[in-house]
């Protein structure tokens, strides 16, 4: 398929849609003698996130106020705009768009709600959007990834013509974000999408569909929003995309630069503490990016690198082009390029046809690998990616047997990890205030480890803070005193460095 970059006549008629929302919704507000909201609710990747930033950026160009105050939740509140962004990677994602969605069918009949939009992977699923038409009548709008920038003009001819789905083409669009509000989500976090879509059509997973072919930036572009976010304050960075080390982007002068050349850009900018970045695929991952982690003191100590499977066999019929023996080097590498650093992975259990051996074999490169830590997941069959027909499915009761296994070892091999920092002081980038308890901040270590730190009134004071004032965004010197399985424990050590 054609990729079709964004050009100055799309631009424009996106900005007369915002336009005519503005009135539209200034109107409305006038009316009611209030102003109007809306309520934005975010399933899935950090790359759905990134794209709620920009669908809240432009939510409130038209003039409307978000109603929830707590980011990435999934309150069924009502507002006069809903907007739903989903995520279709496993089944369990897709049942609680469905349920959620039954809970706004109320608040649509007694008018607390006026318009609602679902958007996101699930809807460039034919069999979704017709759910919806059929069976949840009461959705204004659905819309696709590659369809998000032209959001304005979807929400404004969808309330003229009351339909639910716009005829507007469905393509693989390269977009250059600087012309699209965003809402950023955090104080101190900037996510930064380098590429989009996927090309790797591993055997289980839907991205390849819903997001389309790979795209990468501009680098200039991006060099550029980098350079903006610093001089605004963010101290960390995030660089997304499906697999970023397949990044091949043209530079303003014609020149094609690769992922170690965005890296070596963002670590550049002093302002910022942490550059981190997400996912790399091991068939992807340059040297020369792992000698980058190790010399720049601000580039996170931490790799993400799904292993998916230890079973070669396995790990051929997904569709992923890498041995066990070269996931192990890799592996390899990077601890002696980057030591103390931490390595996480993705793994899928009861892939079709995975036999107890093949499953040992997972067990046994986990060992070997040494995670810190690891998102464990049971295989979930996607209508439309091959594996979906596969025979020899794993019986449910086995699978969750396995799951079970998997997750005890890796909890005793993240325990270990988490245990080798007490004692250490680490400067810890604090992320918010712990929700049952205000006194208790959790923020993370450069190696990603996750930590909760009691406040110390004194420091506190010191920095002319007050007791209950979020030190979102903070760097703060951590005495690390106890390890839990999933986090570590610890005591401010030091002035806050801010
Ligand atoms: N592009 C990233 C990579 O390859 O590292 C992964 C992105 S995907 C959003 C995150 C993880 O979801 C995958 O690494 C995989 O472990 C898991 N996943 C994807 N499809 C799945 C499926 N059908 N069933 C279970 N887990 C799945
Ligand atoms: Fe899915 Fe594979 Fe692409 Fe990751 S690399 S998004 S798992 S197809
Ligand atoms: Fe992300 Fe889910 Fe789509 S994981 S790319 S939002 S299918």
């Amino acid at each position: 398929m054609a990729i079709h970059t964004i050009g100055d006549k799309d631009i424009e008629a996106v900005r007369r849609a915002s336009q005519d929302l503005r009135e539209y919704f200034g109107s409305r507000a006038e009316e009611l003698g209030r102003p109007l909201t809306y309520n934005l609710i975010t399933y899935g990747c950090q790359l759905n996130e990134s794209d709620s930033e920009k669908l809240a950026g432009m939510l409130e160009s038209f003039g409307l106020i978000p109603v929830d105050i707590t980011r990435n939740s999934e309150h069924l509140i009502p507002a006069d705009v809903v907007v739903m962004n989903t995520c279709a990677i496993r089944e369990n994602a897709e049942d609680r768009l469905f349920g959620n969605l039954g809970v706004y069918k109320k608040f649509k009949k007694d008018r607390s709600v006026s318009f609602i939009a679902v958007c996101g992977c699930m809807m460039k699923i034919d069999k979704n959007v017709d759910r919806i038409k059929k069976s949840y009548p009461y959705v204004d709008l659905v819309f696709d990834p590659q369809q998000l920038h032209r959001f304005p003009e979807l929400v404004r001819d969808s309330l003229a013509v009351k339909s639910q789905r716009v005829d507007i083409d469905t393509i693989d669009y390269l977009v250059e974000d600087e012309y699209i509000p965003i809402k950023r989500d955090r104080r101190f976090r900037a996510l930064i999408p380098i590429m989009y879509g996927c090309n790797n059509f591993c055997n289980y997973c839907v991205v390849p569909y819903t997001r389309g072919r790979e795209r990468s930036r501009n680098f200039d572009c991006i060099v550029e929003e980098l350079r903006s976010i610093a001089d605004s304050g963010y101290r960390e960075v995030m660089l997304l995309g499906q697999n970023v080390n397949s990044y091949k982007g043209v530079d303003n002068e014609g020149r094609t630069r690769s992922f170690a050349d965005v890296l070596d850009a963002a670590s550049s900018i002093k302002e910022f503490s942490r550059v981190r970045f997400m996912s790399s695929h091991p068939k992807d991952l340059s040297q020369d990016v792992l000698s980058l982690m190790g010399e720049r003191d601000n580039i996170e100590k931490h790799l993400h690198l799904a292993l998916q499977s230890g079973s070669d066999r396995i790990l051929k019929l997904m569709n992923r082009p890498y041995d066990i023996e070269k996931f192990l080097n890799i592996a390899d590498s990077f601890r002696k390029k980057v030591p103390g650093g931490s390595l996480t992975t993705d793994i899928i259990v009861g892939f079709p046809g995975e036999s107890e051996a093949d499953f040992e074999l997972t067990l046994e490169a986990v060992k070997k690998a040494a995670f810190d830590a690891a998102f464990t997941f049971e295989f979930s069959a996607r209508p439309g990616t091959p594996a979906y027909d596969y025979e020899d499915k794993v019986p449910a009761e086995v699978v969750s047997a396995r799951f079970a296994r998997l997750l005890e070892v890796q909890n005793e091999l993240a325990f270990k990890s988490n245990s080798a920092l007490v004692g250490k002081v680490f400067e810890v980038l604090t992320e918010g205030i712990s929700k049952g308890d205000e006194t208790i901040y959790s923020g993370r270590t450069i190696t990603n480890h996750l930590v909760n730190f009691k406040a110390d009134e004194e420091y506190l004071k010191k920095a002319g803070i007050e007791g209950s004032d979020d030190l979102e965004g903070a760097l703060i010197p951590v005495r690390i005193e106890r390890a839990r399985p999933y986090s570590v424990d610890g005591v401010m050590a030091g002035d806050i460095i801010r």
